[in-house]
């Protein structure tokens, strides 16, 4: 098979055969007790789910839900990284915990490597993505980044009032992913439409999911061919010439990749940059501290990280099994809360606050295991610049209307209206 011949709409539809997975009913409302029947697709947990799982972690360390098909959440940093680091008892075949579990089949593969593999696949998969990822690839990005935050703030020219997550935070990993990519950099406003699909409607139809999905495959399709007929220095063409043990990579798998890119690089620094710019707005002792010792942002930052940790995963439990005190089955979901785990007071002094000086900060933000996040130097580095650009042209600001401030629900959680008065 040419190369051409791989990237049809019909190769990457899933053969007519092929086994569906299971779904199951669809249950929303507001939570009856969070020990027992927890969701983070209700309002309450978007608003803040650090209460609740303080309140977990004391009374119920290994919370359970009904929903989604059943369902656990350790709060405890000791079991949040046992279960990261355990890959035999628990996959990585769904890492977005909903309605939908996709078939056993689909392992050790899944449908976006690596983070949907398991081993001994993962790590050949991973390891095609780490070279474009490295602390000096990432260097090379840091000028254009910088230059893209400046542009981003001449266009507040003249204005008191700006959204810091949809004029500002939402537009750097975007456009710096589609530069990577090799995307049209006009096209970043489109991904916010995949990415919110994927990872926030969760609870929606399946039918209305499907239908999203199709259309970001359709996209990237697009995005395929288009390198195939012209190859380019970037991640698309790459991934397209990349050989696994001797062979071409499948469809399935440049897309999932890409799609997993688009998905895991966009969401997340957004939330990241946000929640730390919520923070230094609703903090002004903060703010203007690093305003004053710039050289502190980088231990500020790894704070920031810790304490408004954006990432929550999930895992698949592969066998029936009493895992530390619990009944676990097999297809329950593990909710995997690096966020809570930052915040454990057994592995962090003074785990429930702020502190922008702390100086040993062990967090678990990008993940532990075999799956830490592959992103992580690029991740840092939209971050440090997003916040240096800003606190040097925008050096006061405080929330325009705390009421008007929303959170995504669902796994990755941070602001995405952030109204912000400047002066
Ligand atoms: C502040 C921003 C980010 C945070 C907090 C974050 C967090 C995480 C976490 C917690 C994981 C582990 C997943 C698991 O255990 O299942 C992960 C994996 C991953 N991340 Fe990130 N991420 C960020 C930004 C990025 C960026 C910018 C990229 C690339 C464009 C990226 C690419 C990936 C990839 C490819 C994986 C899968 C690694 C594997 O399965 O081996 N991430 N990330």
């Amino acid at each position: 098979m040419s190369v051409d011949d791989r990237f049809t709409k019909e190769n990457l539809q899933p053969r007519p055969d092929a086994p569906l997975g299971t779904r199951n009913e669809i249950v929303t409302g507001p939570v009856s007790d969070w020990a027992d029947d927890f969701s983070h697709l209700e309002p309450e947990w978007a608003a803040d789910p650090y209460r609740i799982q303080d309140d977990l972690r004391e009374r119920c360390p290994i919370a359970h839900t009904g929903r989604f098909g059943g369902g656990w959440l350790p709060t405890r940093y000791e079991d949040v990284a046992a279960v990261a680091y355990d890959t035999e008892a628990f996959s990585s075949r769904s890492i977005i915990m909903g309605n939908f579990r996709p078939p056993r089949e689909a392992a050790p593969i899944g449908g976006s490597p690596p983070i949907s593999s398991d081993p001994p696949f993962h790590h050949d998969a991973r390891r095609l993505l780490l070279p474009a990822f490295t602390k000096r690839a990432v260097s090379r990005r840091e000028e254009a980044t910088r230059a893209y935050c400046h542009a981003l703030i001449d266009a507040f020219e003249g204005r008191r009032e700006v959204d810091a997550a949809g004029e500002y935070a939402q537009h750097i990993p975007v456009r710096v992913i589609a530069d990577m990519l090799g995307f049209p950099l006009e096209d970043g406003p489109r991904f916010r439409a995949f990415i919110e699909n994927s990872l926030e409607g969760v609870n929606r139809p399946p039918e209305q999911r499907r239908a999203g999905m199709e259309l970001l495959f359709d996209y990237l399709i697009a995005q395929v061919r288009d390198h195939v007929e012209r190859p380019r220095d970037d991640l698309t063409t790459y991934l397209i010439e990349a050989e696994l043990h001797g062979q071409k990579l499948t469809p399935q798998h440049v897309a999932g990749t890409m799609a997993l890119l688009l998905i895991a690089g966009v969401d997340t620094t957004w939330s990241a940059i946000g929640a730390s710019l919520w923070h230094l707005a609703t903090n002004p002792a903060d703010r203007e501290r690093l305003v004053a010792e710039p050289g502190l942002l980088p231990t500020a930052m790894e704070e920031f990280l810790r304490a408004y940790a954006p990432v929550t995963m999930a895992r698949l439990v592969k066998h029936d099994m009493q895992w530390r005190g619990v009944p676990m089955k097999q297809e329950d979901w593990v909710l995997l809360s690096f966020p809570a785990a930052n915040r454990d007071p057994a592995q962090f002094e003074r785990a429930g606050e702020v502190l922008i000086d702390r100086e040993v900060n062990r967090h678990v933000a990008f993940g532990l295991g075999i799956h830490r996040c592959v992103g992580s130097h690029l991740a840092r580095m939209e971050l440090r610049v997003a916040l240096e650009v800003w606190l040097e042209r925008l050096p006061r600001f405080t929330l325009a209307d705390p009421d008007a401030v929303t959170w995504s629900a669902g796994q990755v959680r941070g602001p995405r209206a952030l109204p912000l008065l400047l002066s």
